[in-house]
């Protein structure tokens, strides 16, 4: 389903997002992505896109895979690739070996997951023991629908603050993010994600809360107050 929806919006998603166009993944999350796969050989992206982030890592390009479920966006990594591998494919169900990887990296995927823990568990399958999964999204308690800045001159004393929307609550939204782009979200909180990945035997090792790139800032300055609330949260796990 969320396959779909991202077939018939990939040239959306390509346009706005990548190629070098996006600050925060110019200047923040491929560079983070390729620091925290150092050293790494075999590895695996799942949700790859149209493979910004498989082609942007040091490791040799003969060593690593993208896997996605649209074809469109399958297609384009092909078309932009540079010796990486692409194949189709939901995460909840990866067409490879298990211990076929030494990492695993999604980025910005899971939100769009409905099958959550059975996507968790399959990277936990396909990662060798001591393997690494850097797993990036958007920060789940920050940046909750229903979350932003709030100025409120209503009393004596204004206040401004980053307001939280309804945390617990496990919900799918579908937003129209461009006239016409409908795009689904699935919001969890965060101990549903660390939970899931501890029953996989995926274990947290580091947690990363990067404060939006200056880049960003410039071009969304309406963010600029609400510059010390991260929208991008960073788990780094090994596999036991
Ligand atoms: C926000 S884009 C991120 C793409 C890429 N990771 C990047 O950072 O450039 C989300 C991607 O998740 C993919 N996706 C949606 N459902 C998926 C699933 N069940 N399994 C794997 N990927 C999925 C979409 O096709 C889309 O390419």
């Amino acid at each position: 389903m969320s396959g779909d929806i991202w077939d018939s919006h990939a040239g959306w998603w390509q346009r706005q997002f990548t190629d070098g166009v996006d600050p925060e993944y110019q200047d923040q999350i491929l560079p983070l992505v390729d620091d925290l796969t150092l050293g790494f050989d075999k590895i695996l992206d799942v949700g790859c896109g149209e493979g910004q982030v498989t082609r942007s890592l040091s490791t040799k390009p003969s060593q690593v895979v993208g896997v996605d479920p649209s074809w469109r966006q399958v297609l384009k990594a092909q078309e932009r690739s540079s010796g990486e591998t692409y194949v189709q494919a939901s995460a909840a169900l990866l067409p490879f070996e298990t211990e076929a990887f030494d990492a695993a990296i999604a980025c910005l995927v899971f939100e769009h997951i409905t099958e959550m823990s059975e996507a968790i568990a399959e990277v936990a399958r396909i990662l060798k023991p001591g393997g690494r999964f850097v797993f990036l999204l958007n920060h789940p308690l920050l940046q909750t629908p229903g979350s932003g800045w709030v100025e409120d001159y209503t009393s004596e004393t204004p206040s401004q603050y980053w307001r939280i929307g309804q945390y617990l609550v496990e919900q799918e939204t579908i937003e129209e993010v461009e006239l016409g782009v409908k795009i689904s979200f699935v919001h969890r909180p965060l101990s549903v994600y660390l939970n899931s990945l501890a029953e996989s035997g995926l274990i947290l090792k580091r947690m990363l809360e990067p404060a939006p790139p200056e880049s960003f800032l410039e071009r969304n300055d309406a963010y600029r107050s609400a510059r010390n609330i991260p929208r991008l949260l960073v788990l780094v796990c090994e596999k036991q």
